[in-house]
């Protein structure tokens, strides 16, 4: 097999199957986010099928090699489902849920990292760069590095990392902080999220930082620096903007608002069906203003596209119960035979279309309870290449550092999110146009390009750095 110089090691493969023994690339924010460099750099690719017991050889799919990962029904249930998405998810979300702490899960989760360690292993090239993408696989630059240790290794964080009084739960927290620090880079979604961590060093090891280094003693060679800074994540900006300018979709936005009742404002909410996305408050905040005469189902409709997400984890299955409960109660309450209050779609769409719904949005709502980044109001202010359109912002949002033009709101402040929704929809097109015009030039002038450069210069840097040391 020929080895690759640039290596990204995550826990999804980019591809899905595509009904016809095929694959196409996946929907969803990592993917879009790597495919380009990746294709760039002829690079290969480390990562789980999405099916339990799938063994697959390594294959080429539009330049990028794929290198699947197997696991077993069980390792699914215990490393996907268990660990990283009843342990780590929610600790890491500030414990919007319970997270649950299990030693057989966190077995899994060390057996299933040092496979993944291992697998990268044998496609780098001497002295090549292996950067490994988020919680799923904190244990592997530690692993990598004992195996191999002439690797840049980077890790980039995709969600937040809690503050040290929530992350001491964690009964492993100190094999997780000796797994991060094998990286030569750890890259967050914001400064806090960069200083957690680092905190979290110092009260479990004691080792000095400064500025963003941190000095890691070797029981056997000179001390590591290792680099834990913030670099926020985006989206493919142009090619959103470039969707969005096509006439087919732009006819697809006005056959959207006219289905919708035609005159009225569209408001938008699009979410993995996630606990931490505040969905239940938006949803709250919206019946309420119907409740109280504020808005009125034949002006106003709000639209929801939640896509299905770890349907077998238990807060999952509660979370879309609640939902949906909530949903049928607004709508039996408040629709009439020709309107919709709450059009709630429980299902995936393609790009073009999820374009075409940013297009037909007066306002998106965005009031994640945390977030790490949240692509999808990145992607809404790429998409609205005419400056219109109102983005409501969760402050607890990775994205609220950047894009600070939009209505940002503390989800939880349900009055507050109310008078911010009724805002949005009574702004006028000129300060519209004001804000939206800001919020497009961050998005395109900081897009996913910009992001992957700036972490792999990063790593780039250190390798210099550390081989200059050597020389010495
Ligand atoms: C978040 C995580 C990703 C994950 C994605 C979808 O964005 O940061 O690592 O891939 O959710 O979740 P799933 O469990 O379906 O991979």
């Amino acid at each position: 097999m020929t080895e690759a110089e640039l290596v990204v090691v995550a826990n999804r493969l980019p591809v899905d199957r595509d009904g016809e023994g095929g694959w196409r690339t996946s929907p969803g924010g990592l993917v879009t986010a790597l495919e380009p460099v990746m294709r760039r750099a002829e690079g290969a690719w480390v990562g789980w099928p999405g099916q339990a017991d799938l063994e697959l050889e390594p294959f080429d799919f539009q330049g990028v090699r794929l290198v699947p990962v197997t696991l077993s029904a069980d390792e699914v249930e215990l490393y996907y489902e268990g660990f990283s998405n009843d342990t780590i998810w929610p600790l890491y979300h500030d414990v919007i849920a319970a997270p649950r702490y299990r030693r057989v899960w966190w077995d899994a989760y060390v057996r299933v990292n040092r496979r993944f360690a291992e697998a990268a292993a044998a496609v780098a090239a001497e002295g090549g760069t292996v950067w490994v993408q988020d919680y799923q696989l904190q244990l592997v630059p530690a692993m990598l590095r004992a195996e191999r240790p002439d690797l840049t290794i980077g890790y980039f964080h995709h969600i937040p990392f809690p503050a040290y009084g929530l992350y001491s739960q964690l009964p492993w927290r100190r094999e997780v902080l000796e797994g991060l620090l094998g990286a030569d880079v750890v890259g967050f979604q914001r400064v806090a999220d960069a200083g957690n961590f680092a905190r979290a060093v110092r009260r479990l090891f004691h080792y000095q930082t400064k500025a963003s280094g941190i000095h890691v003693p070797q029981s056997d060679a000179p001390a590591r620096t290792v680099l834990a800074k913030a670099f926020p994540i985006s989206i493919d900006a142009e090619s959103y903007a470039d969707i969005a300018r096509r006439p087919e979709v732009q006819e697809r936005a006005r056959e959207i608002r006219s289905g919708l009742g035609g005159p009225g404002k569209i408001l938008l909410g699009v979410d993995r069906l996630d606990y931490t996305k505040g969905i239940r408050h938006r949803i709250k905040a919206f019946g309420e203003l119907l409740d109280e005469g504020r808005l009125n189902v034949e002006d106003v409709t709000l639209v929801q596209v939640a896509s299905p997400s770890r349907e077998r984890v238990d807060a999952y299955m509660q979370l879309r119960d609640e939902i949906e409960l909530t949903v049928a109660r607004v709508n039996g309450d408040h629709d009439t035979l020709g309107h919709t209050a709450i059009r709630y779609l429980h299902q995936g769409y393609p790009r073009e279309e999820m374009v075409a719904l940013y297009l037909a949005a007066d306002v998106m709502l965005v009031t994640a309870l945390r977030d790490g980044m949240n692509l999808v109001a990145k992607e809404y202010a790429a998409s609205r290449i005419d400056n219109r359109g109102v983005l409501v912002l969760s402050e607890f949002a990775g994205a609220a550092d950047e894009l600070g033009m939009a209505l940002r709101v503390n989800p939880h402040d349900i009055d507050a999110l109310k008078e911010t929704i009724m805002r949005a929809i009574a702004m006028t097109g000129a300060e519209q146009g004001r804000r939206m015009r800001a919020l497009r030039r961050k998005v395109l002038d900081n897009d996913v390009n910009a992001w992957s450069r700036s972490f792999l210069d990063a790593l780039a840097a250190r390798r210099a750095m550390s081989e200059g040391a050597d020389r010495e």
